[in-house]
């Protein structure tokens, strides 16, 4: 096992260890963690797993996990070559968005993980996941936009969720996920410039 790796295993020992979100634990069937590699360069963040990620036991694995399965295809990916997950870890009930505390409790947790993987761009799924990271933005007028923020690259897009049935969203979540491989070139060659100088 790779040090990333067991980084990731200690980090959902840990949630379990400390009970984290109890009620939501105790009405979920299981932690939906993560899903895919430790040694990404894309990390995908959405919100909170629904029914299917809740029987599973990992994320996107309904329909907006299908239409994320098929955009990674087209920039020729496999959910292997990323790490998945969400803010909450656990599924809240009936499907309601999870309050404010419950992300802030997880939060620590979803950075940890960050700091194991060490992705070159953080794409948040959604305004939720979005605002984590990227306060006082608007996702309306940011999606699509990378922006580095305290040395981290962020991209936020729309969640698939929101965009599956939605024509011209669609299209645009389509067209805001076809510009990651410009953007991880663009930082392979910031990160070759700096390499070659120092
Ligand atoms: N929506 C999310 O935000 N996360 C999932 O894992 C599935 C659907």
């Amino acid at each position: 096992m790779s040090k990333k790796e067991a980084q990731l295993k200690k980090i959902k020992a840990e949630i379990l260890k400390q009970n984290i979100c109890p009620e939501l634990a105790a009405s979920a069937i299981q932690l939906v963690f993560g899903d895919g590699s430790a040694k990404a360069e894309l990390v995908f963040i959405g919100e909170a797993p629904g029914k299917s990620e809740d029987e599973q036991g990992l994320p996107f694995v309904g329909a907006a996990g299908q239409f994320l399965n098929e955009m990674l295809a087209m920039i020729g990916l496999k959910r292997k070559d990323v790490y998945i997950t969400n803010i909450v870890k656990y599924r809240p009930p009936d499907n309601r968005d999870p309050y404010p505390d419950e992300k802030a409790t997880f939060l620590p947790f979803l950075r940890a993980q960050l700091e194991a993987i060490k992705p070159k761009i953080v794409v948040t799924l959604g305004r939720h996941s979005m605002e984590c990271f990227l306060p006082g933005l608007q996702i309306s007028k940011c999606h699509g936009q990378p922006k580095r923020y305290q040395g981290q690259v962020y991209l936020p897009l729309f969640h698939p969720a929101a965009a599956l049935y939605n024509g011209s969203m669609r299209q645009t979540l389509i067209d805001d996920f076809m510009k990651i491989p410009a953007i991880l070139k663009k930082i392979n060659q910031e990160a070759k410039i700096i390499k070659t100088l120092s």
